[in-house]
């Protein structure tokens, strides 16, 4: 079979290294990819973005199966237009990325159907918003552009003042675009966060490993936000809370699309904080989680291939999945500065060899003169797993002092959260 990967980032090079593990698998495409895809197979110069392009490229090398990353390209109906040519795909249309892409469009559906969400109002005018100030009687709120923003259109307004300058920032002078023609304003919950993913194919719903992302830049989760500073799986939810989650989330989600009559088909991932009054969804997204997807693949049984097409085909019926007994840790080796100003263009160099069994996936890298040098915020994503969470910790650390390039920035508590939740289970 030909794959083709849509995405050039981490995600994608997890995906890429799952599928090539399929012996079915005689070629991987990459498009536009990076050069830790590269080693797996080949990558063509055409964005994410460029669905024309994609569609072209796919019809031309006969690709079996096209596999999508990112959320921009599933935004701008890559689905619809390769299933119009009669070419498999695996992601959800148009209309049911909408979970995603449109926040208001996601905070009504979930109002609509009883999903456990946070309180929210929406708002196309600065007024509008402006006139909520009298209505609320608590700080800190949250403020979401409805449109996607690439991670940079989530505010959390700690006074009136700040409210009010987030609101004149987005609904006057236009600083996110069309993204933030329309906002959502949310209640601010406090809790532990976690991302669980499911596969469906609209009917049939398989469980990915849970994962918990860490999104602020600094340790103990303080700083600006992030796309992901590093990720462990599983994350430890008690089985109460696990419970809720399908039966009062995904179940209901999954059953609601289809009755709306979207098209979902490919993974679901609910963005779940653990509030005090139960779990509550933060946010959907249409596709795999980054850096999320470099943690839950790996401690997945066998190489994906058939659990992808399944889902592309709808019938997701026939297939399992089985889960490691293993816990998996990816930590991000970022540019300093991100995520303002870096430098990029910085040799990477490996001091000593890793480990056989530790991941490198590569996320903004490229190469230059044949050497390996950062090309973007987050670099790298080092992975390793074992039976031991803190074993697994231990030793990506360990790892990562064999990494080197000017400026390098990571975090030195990813795991803890679950470590710390392990020892409070194991005292009861
Ligand atoms: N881990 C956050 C995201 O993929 O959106």
């Amino acid at each position: 079979m030909k794959i083709l990967i849509v995405g050039g980032g981490g995600r994608e090079h997890a995906l890429a290294w799952k599928l090539s593990k399929a012996k079915k698998v005689k070629k991987i495409y990459a498009a536009p990819g990076n050069p830790g895809i590269a080693e797996l197979g080949t990558c063509v110069n055409i964005l994410a973005s460029d669905i024309n392009g994609l569609v072209r490229f796919a019809e031309e090398k006969k690709i079996d199966l096209t596999v999508v990353g990112p959320e921009v390209p599933l935004a701008l109906g890559i689905v619809d237009e390769f299933e119009q040519k009669g070419l498999r795909i695996f992601g959800p249309d148009k209309k049911a990325s909408r979970i995603e892409a449109d926040k208001s469009f996601a905070r009504e559906f979930m109002h609509r159907f009883g999903i456990p969400a946070p309180k929210f109002q929406v708002y196309d005018t600065a007024s509008g918003a402006l006139k909520y100030t009298k209505t609320i009687s608590k700080y800190p709120v949250v403020v979401k552009a409805s449109g996607l923003a690439g991670g940079k259109g989530v505010f959390v307004a700690n006074t009136r003042k700040a409210y009010e300058k987030i609101i004149d920032e987005i609904l006057v002078q236009h600083h996110l675009g069309e993204a933030g023609k329309r906002i959502v304003v949310e209640e601010f919950l406090t809790g532990q966060e976690t991302s669980i993913f499911v596969l469906t194919d609209g009917t049939t719903i398989l469980y990915l490993p849970s994962s918990q992302d860490h999104k602020k830049l600094y340790d103990r989760n303080r700083g600006p936000n992030t796309g992901g500073m590093g990720a462990y799986a599983p994350y430890p939810t008690n089985r109460r809370v696990s419970s809720i989650v399908e039966k009062v989330i995904i179940q209901p989600t999954v059953l609601a699309l289809r009755d709306q009559g979207m098209n979902y088909r490919g993974v679901l991932y609910a963005g779940i904080i653990i509030t005090s009054l139960g779990p509550k969804v933060l946010e959907f997204n249409c596709r795999f989680g980054d850096p999320e997807a470099q943690v839950i693949l790996p401690i997945i049984e066998g190489d994906m291939l058939e659990p992808l097409l399944a889902v592309a085909d709808g019938k997701l019926g026939d297939v399992e999945i089985k889960i490691k007994n293993h816990w998996s840790i990816c930590v991000v080796l970022a540019s300093g500065g991100y995520p303002y100003d870096y430098r990029v263009g910085e040799e990477i160099q490996f001091k000593e060899k890793l480990s056989t069994k530790t991941i490198v996936f590569q996320a903004g890298t490229k190469k230059e003169d044949s050497k390996l040098v950062t090309a973007s915020g987050r670099v790298l994503n080092i992975v390793t797993t074992h039976e031991n969470l803190k074993v697994a910790k231990q030793k990506v650390y360990s790892e990562i002092k064999k990494i080197h390039f000017k400026g390098m920035y990571f975090r030195k508590d990813i795991g803890n959260s679950g470590m710390k939740k392990m020892k409070r289970k194991r005292r009861k």
